[in-house]
Parts: structure tokens; C-alpha cells; sequence
């Protein structure tokens, strides 16, 4: 494996019963990469990154991580409709460490400098001792990155992180982000339905419909003319009104 390539997946294919989601996909992630990966409700993104993370069995093909490789995730679909859910921030963050810990589970000094660091790092420090349920999805989803942080992963990934945020939101979370990858130097792995707001910042785009149809850079993707529409007239979910 060469040295900066941090996860490579080899002719993955990954069924659901008779039903193929995914279907002989081959790429890598080096390290630094900012990728984006887009197409269309049901198309295999969640059931990929998902088969990367070892939450999913593939039935043919590999996936190959660096050895020792932090992986740090954001699920999709995460909304906290109960306002009453009692964990605070500080809680919800240091289960990144503690989802780590196989015993003990006492967090140390070491551990709360580095989950102050992660609430610091997205800038909701002073929300540390709130009630998840109290925050608005932004901040929310901002609680959710410092969990994903506070283990100083090589490599973020997220599903549709912007989903449930406004516009104003979205570039906020971007930005944040692409702070994270130049300055941190974490590899970023984005599923997005959203890339006219992420276009900004990622670098290489991969467009899936089961197979990988697509993997270039973002400027190439721009100028293919059967993919680039997919830009502006791609809606984010079959329900909501398309926005152009
Ligand atoms: N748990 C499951 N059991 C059976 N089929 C599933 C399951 N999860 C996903 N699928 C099917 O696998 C295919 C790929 O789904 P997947 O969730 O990976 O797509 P996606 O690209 O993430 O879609 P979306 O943009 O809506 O999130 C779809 O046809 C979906 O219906
Ligand atoms: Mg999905």
C-alpha cells in the first residue's frame, strides 16, 4: 500500500439479500484528500461508507485500511427531536473517547484536555454544560463533529452532514471543515447532496449509481457535460421542492 494512501477499496461489491447496492467499486483515499461523494437516493453511498467502516460485510472485495488508521464518522439522519434528552455536550463529546476505552471508562486529565480541545476546535465551548435537545441542528451537528474529533482522526466521514441545516448553516459547517483538512490536515470524506455549497472546497468528487461512474477532480466534473448538471438540478431528498 503506498505510504499516503490511507484506505483503499478494491472490486467491493455489497448486496442486501438478492439486491446489489453497491457493485465493483475500486478507489483510494490518500491522505489530505477532500472528497465528496454524490448520486442519487439509493444509489449505494451510505452501504459503502458504511462496508469502510466495517459496519457491513461485503460480498466480494476488499477494504484496506493504514494500519492503525482513526476513522471518525458522522451517521446520517441524525436528528434529536427530544428536547428532554438529558446528555450536555461535555457528555455527548467525551463518548468519543469512551466508545474507544475498552476498560476503564473513567476519563482521565489527559481525556478532558482533549475534549475541551474538540468543543474549542468547533467553537461551542461555552454550550459545554447544555442539554443536546436544547441546541439548535447547527450546533448540534457541531456537538456530533467534536465527538467525531476528540479522537484526532485521520479521517472524517460524514454522510450528509448539512442536510438538516440552512444555507447560512451549510457554509458555516463547510468552512469549519475545510479548516479541519488544511490547517489539521484531516482527510475528509464528504457524502453530500449539496455540492453547489461544497463545491468550494472539495477537491476530487466520486458519483455513484451502485457502480462508481465517476472519479476526478471537482474542475473536471464541472466541465463534463453529462455530469455537471447534477450540480444545480440535483434535488436532496424526494420529498423536499427542488430549489432551482
Ligand atoms: N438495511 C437495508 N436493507 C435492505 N436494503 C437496503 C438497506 N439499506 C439500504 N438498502 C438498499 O440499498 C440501496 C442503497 O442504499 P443506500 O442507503 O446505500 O443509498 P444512498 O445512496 O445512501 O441513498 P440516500 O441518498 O437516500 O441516502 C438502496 O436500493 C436501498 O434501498
Ligand atoms: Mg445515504
Amino acid at each position: 500500500m503506498a505510504h499516503d494512501v490511507l484506505l483503499s477499496v478494491d472490486h467491493l461489491t455489497v448486496k442486501y439479500g438478492q439486491h446489489i447496492a453497491v457493485a465493483d467499486v475500486s478507489f483510494n483515499i490518500h491522505r489530505h484528500d477532500f472528497l465528496a461523494i454524490i448520486g442519487a437516493n439509493g444509489s449505494g453511498k451510505t452501504t459503502l461508507i458504511k462496508t469502510m467502516l466495517n459496519l457491513k460485510t461485503p460480498q466480494s472485495g476488499s477494504i484496506t485500511r493504514q494500519p492503525n488508521l482513526r476513522v471518525g464518522y458522522l451517521p446520517q439522519n441524525f436528528n434529536l427531536e427530544d428536547k428532554s434528552f438529558p446528555a450536555t455536550v461535555y457528555e455527548i463529546v467525551s463518548m468519543g473517547l469512551i466508545n474507544q476505552k475498552v476498560f476503564p471508562k473513567r476519563l482521565n486529565k489527559n481525556d478532558r484536555f482533549l475534549i475541551e480541545n474538540a468543543l474549542q476546535e468547533v467553537n461551542i465551548f461555552p454550550l459545554k454544560d447544555q442539554r443536546i435537545g436544547h441546541l439548535s441542528g447547527g450546533q448540534q451537528q457541531r456537538v456530533l463533529l467534536a465527538r467525531a474529533l476528540v479522537s484526532s482522526p485521520d479521517i472524517l466521514i460524514m454522510d450528509e452532514p448539512t442536510s438538516a441545516l440552512d444555507q447560512s448553516m451549510r457554509q458555516q459547517f463547510f468552512t469549519l471543515i475545510d479548516h479541519l483538512n488544511k490547517n489539521h490536515g484531516v482527510t475528509i470524506v464528504l457524502i453530500t447532496h449539496d455540492l453547489a455549497a461544497a463545491g468550494d472546497y472539495v477537491q476530487r468528487v466520486l458519483y455513484m449509481d451502485q457502480r462508481l461512474m465517476f472519479d476526478d477532480t471537482f474542475e473536471a466534473f464541472c466541465e463534463n457535460p453529462q455530469l455537471s448538471p447534477f450540480i444545480h438540478t440535483h434535488p436532496p431528498h424526494p420529498k423536499e421542492a427542488r430549489d432551482d
